[in-house]
């Protein structure tokens, strides 16, 4: 189908925490903007993909931040291998960002099959634990919501 989405959500990818799902949609809609603008001509598309390709790299660091200040605020136990991840994705991520604006042969649907890849393991695998670490604190009485700061210091809460 022409008008299908590179990436469609699935309830399935949901971790139970309302913040981070939707934040993981909108991540989700960046990938599935950054693919449609692959299929574009070979200038075209290189031009929209570099472009689009910033906004991409800065809402990833700022929802990896959303997650991190939600297991410090939990004391979640995997809080450091969990960021470690997050750590190596955005430097992997800059380091190929960078490498194509320095003229590295550009395979823009590679890129996006990567971050589409990455980041559906990493929700089902990483995130999915976190969230039922926090669903189990909820259920057990210790936590009932949780309270952190955006980036513009907007109160985010789950
Ligand atoms: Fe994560």
């Amino acid at each position: 189908m022409a008008d299908k989405n590179f990436v469609e959500w699935i309830d399935n990818y949901s971790i139970g925490i309302p913040l981070v799902d939707s934040q993981h949609k909108r991540l989700v809609d960046v990938t599935n903007k950054l693919f449609k603008g692959c299929l574009g001509g070979d200038d075209e598309a290189r031009r929209f993909f570099l472009k689009t390709i910033h906004e991409a790299v800065d809402y990833v660091q700022y929802h990896f931040t959303t997650e991190e200040k939600i297991m410090a605020r939990v004391d979640y136990p995997d809080y450091l291998s969990h960021k470690g991840q997050h750590q190596d994705f955005v430097r992997e991520l800059v380091a190929e960002v960078q490498s194509f604006q320095a003229g590295k042969r550009f395979v823009p649907n590679m890129m996006v099959r990567y971050l589409r890849d990455w980041v559906l393991t990493h929700i089902a695998m990483t995130d999915k634990k976190m969230g039922l670490y926090i669903t189990e604190l909820k259920k057990q009485g210790k936590l009932y919501t949780f309270a952190i700061k955006g980036q513009g210091q907007e109160e985010l809460t789950g």
